[in-house]
């Protein structure tokens, strides 16, 4: 299928997954970044990312020569018809979403746009966003659509091409349509709204997916002090359809590069219209809370006091089936850890770089396997749910280990196996 070229502006999570998919749906597409190496690397078909299935798309595409990578918005834009924002748009430490680099794309490609051509924002982005772009824009022959991604990292391509739904909104519904169309194969039910709604509903998902967290977190909090468990109270909530399976496990809190700074950056909205959101600032609290209490467990654990205790952490990404460590719960609790003089030892089965080396993580050294995270250590903490945990030899861990406690931030470990290697068990929300 050809209905005019795409450009993909950004090509990190959303953006190259985005690029990969619609070139894999038979679209021409020309993704444009700003680093070099990642575009000469991606040019040679390596994929930067763990995503499942990424690494394959990529490569058809590059051999069919629907996909395409090359330096810079600017010569990506060149005869596109649909321009895809796919661009950071990062807390500006302020809570606010910081739009400089979407503004500034959007600036400099703006007198370089074929007549006709739709510009369309993947990234999440402020209510009034497009509005402002078009300003910027400034071409009465240029469209603007808001089409927010929903994807989630670690399924990012399965949820591309199988959407729950499809957004797109605009002052231009002729415009939102026509962008609508490019999924049309997915068979996703199409939502068509303004491009206030359109903006307002990315980050009302993520807010109330947080929320929910948020809750199970805090339900799980009571549940130990009531003598419940947690599992046994989801269980019995998760089959009324108006509840739902999803995001009701209890953790370490949330994280990850989206919720963190999407539930900040609603709540600055509020703010700025004046509108009291309790609920928003009680789910950022309840997920403080939910971090802190871990810590409180790993401190309980090693009896009370941190200082020059090794702490061995079972998972550093923000959850399982991703590499990226932004914002990750795990990271952070590793901070309050390091903060009371706890020294870190580390294993993540996609974290290979030295973390002790890195500016950003000074205070954790990576190990090569659970185990030898796990030597000598005076606690270990489960902090990020990958499948390999649930299987771990702790007879094996047992042998080498200092601890006798492992604190199971996901609940992940089986009360028994634990028992069974002699360790003791202190699961979230439930009764050691
Ligand atoms: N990661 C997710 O799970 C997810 C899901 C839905 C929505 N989003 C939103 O999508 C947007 C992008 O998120 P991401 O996780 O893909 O970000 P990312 O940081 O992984 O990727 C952004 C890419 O943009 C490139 N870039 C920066 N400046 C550029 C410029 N001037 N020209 C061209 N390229 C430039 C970067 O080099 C990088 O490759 C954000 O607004 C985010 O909130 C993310």
């Amino acid at each position: 299928m050809t209905v005019g070229k795409i450009a993909v502006i950004g090509t990190g999570y959303v953006g190259l997954t985005s690029g990969a998919c619609l070139a894999s749906l038979g679209h021409q597409v020309v993704c444009g970044d700003v680093v070099p190496e990642k575009v000469a690397s991606l040019s040679a078909g390596h994929v930067p990312i763990l995503e499942d299935g990424l690494d394959a798309l990529v490569a058809e595409g590059l051999a069919s020569g629907n996909l395409s990578f090359v330096l810079g918005a600017d010569v990506a834009v060149k005869g596109a018809k649909y321009i895809f924002l796919s661009l950071p748009t990062p807390d500006d430490g302020d809570g606010r979403a910081d739009l400089s680099i979407v503004r500034a794309v959007a600036k400099q490609i703006g007198p370089l746009l074929e007549p006709g051509a739709i510009v369309i924002t993947k990234s999440t982005v402020p209510v009034g966003t497009a509005k402002k772009l078009e300003k910027i824009i400034g071409r009465e022959d240029v469209a603007l659509v808001s089409n927010p991604e929903f994807l989630q990292e670690g399924t990012a391509v399965k949820n591309f091409m199988k959407p729950d739904r499809v957004v797109v909104g605009s002052s231009d519904l002729a415009a939102a349509r026509e962008v609508g169309e490019l999924y049309a194969s997915l068979g996703a039910p199409l939502v068509v709204t303004s491009a206030e709604s359109s903006e307002m509903i990315k980050y009302a998902a993520n807010a109330f997916l947080a929320m929910k967290l948020s809750f199970v977190n805090s339900i799980a909090a009571l549940a130990e002090e009531v003598g419940a468990d947690i599992q046994e109270i989801t269980r019995g909530m998760k089959d009324d359809p108006r509840i739902g399976d999803k995001f009701l496990k209890a953790g370490p809190g949330w994280g990850g590069s989206c919720f963190p700074k999407d539930t900040n950056a609603l709540a600055a909205i509020a703010d700025d219209h004046d509108i009291r959101f309790p609920l928003l600032d009680a789910t950022v609290t309840a997920n403080r809370q939910a971090k802190d209490r871990v810590v409180d467990k790993i401190r309980a654990a090693v009896g009370g006091d941190l200082e020059g205790k090794t702490v061995a952490l079972w998972g550093l990404t923000f959850k399982a089936g991703t590499d990226d460590l932004r914002d990750s719960p795990a990271l952070l609790i590793s901070k309050l850890l390091a903060g009371e003089g706890a020294l870190l030892r580390a294993y993540d089965p996609t974290v290979h770089e030295d973390l002790e080396a890195s500016a950003r993580n000074p205070e954790i050294t990576v190990a090569s396997d659970p185990h030898a995270a796990a030597e000598g250590a005076d606690v270990i903490a489960l902090l990020t749910e990958w499948p390999e945990f649930a299987d771990i030899d702790l007879q094996k861990t047992a042998v080498s280990t200092g601890t006798r406690t492992i604190v199971d931030g996901r609940n992940m470990l089986s009360p028994e196996a634990v028992t069974a290697a002699g360790f003791t068990l202190i699961p979230l929300g439930r009764q050691p």
